[in-house]
């Protein structure tokens, strides 16, 4: 018996043929379990010398199944393994690569071009209370100038009115109220108008500059903003017109004018200005802190002077990359990305 159970059981070929055997001759009517249940009926004697070999029997059928079963087993996996290698040499699937938007790439290079000038980057709130956002910079309550902004109430009582800031200019009034002079700091971000077309969008970019120093003039001005406009236009022929303006941040104010080449009917940034196939286009606000504007913030004008500047992150962006709907820079849209060369 012994030997056609183990024999039984080295010729099973699959895992369910081990079991059937594994029945056969250890299950509650199998050979062995029949054998074990005539002990009981034996003499003592009988039971002493047969009992042995009864359990011995057992316990070889019961290891070789076992040793039988880790065998299949292991071959069921070899099988598996072989029939899932994987193909090395398929080409992969391609994944799509996200890519930094236009506004945050262009607020990047700005961040850089001014590190280079040794200016910080200073940030502030976008909820702005009034005097941050027009009080401290000479625009008081009445002033028409807050007419001209569109600006954003927050509703509700507030100590005073809460507004969503309406320019970068105010990051220029917390750094003066929290940094001793001297000052040489940009400030990029969101801020928002209550007005939308093609090229107004009620939330959009700006990036604000703020030197403040001993001695400063609006050459140091001009020279800032030509070193910097020729950096970010990777050209040397830029020419700036400043013309007289007005902020009441800012006096003198001058508005920057950066000259423009046509070519093809394209207006390409570089040389131009007055000249037949030339023109200006205006880029940039900016002027002499006004002495009420350091006043308000602590600092003695006759010991402190200095310059500021703002100008839309949106409009050096398109600019730079020929965009000209200002609008779908927040649709979000890919092929439009794509399109700009800002997706994978
Ligand atoms: N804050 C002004 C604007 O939003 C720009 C500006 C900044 C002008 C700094 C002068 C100095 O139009």
């Amino acid at each position: 018996l012994k030997a056609d159970l183990l024999a039984a059981i080295d010729a099973s070929s699959g895992l369910d043929a081990l079991d059937a055997v594994r029945v056969q001759a250890l299950g509650k009517q199998g050979a062995v379990t029949g054998l074990l249940k005539t002990l009981g009926q034996m003499s003592p004697e009988a039971r002493q010398e047969t009992g042995p070999r009864i359990h011995g029997l057992r316990e070889a059928v019961t290891d070789a199944i076992a040793a039988r079963k880790a065998s299949l087993e292991g071959s069921a996996l070899e099988a598996k393994l072989a029939s899932e290698t994987i193909d090395l040499t398929l080409p992969a699937d391609a994944v799509p690569a996200g890519s930094v938007h236009p506004i945050s790439q262009v607020m990047d290079e700005l961040a850089e071009i001014f590190a280079d000038l040794g200016f910080a980057v200073a940030t502030g709130p976008e909820i702005e209370d009034d005097w941050h956002n027009f009080t401290a910079l000479n625009i008081p309550e009445t002033h028409p100038a807050r007419a001209m902004h569109d600006t954003f109430y927050l509703a509700g009582e507030h100590e005073q009115p809460m507004v969503l800031r309406t320019h970068t200019s105010p990051v220029q009034i917390r750094t003066m109220t929290s940094t001793p002079p001297p000052i040489r700091i940009i400030a990029p971000g969101r801020v928002y108008r209550s007005d939308s077309d093609a090229t107004h969008t009620p939330m959009f970019h700006q990036i604000e500059g703020l030197v403040i120093d001993k001695g400063l003039t609006l050459g140091h001005l001009k020279w800032t903003l030509e070193t910097f406009l020729k950096a970010y236009f990777e050209r040397d022929d830029i020419v700036l017109r400043l013309r007289p303006s007005y902020f009441p941040f800012t006096e003198p104010s001058v508005e920057v004018d950066v000259g423009y080449t046509l070519i093809k009917g394209k207006r390409v940034i570089g040389g131009g200005g007055d000249t037949a196939t030339g023109g200006w286009m205006e880029v940039l606000g900016s002027g002499m802190v006004h002495r009420k504007v350091i006043e308000a913030c602590g600092l003695d004008p006759n010991e402190w002077q200095g310059f500021a500047f703002g100008t839309g992150v949106d409009r050096l962006a398109m600019l730079k990359y020929g965009m000209d709907d200002l609008r779908a820079f927040f649709d979000g849209d890919l092929r439009w990305l794509k399109h700009y060369g800002f997706s994978a």
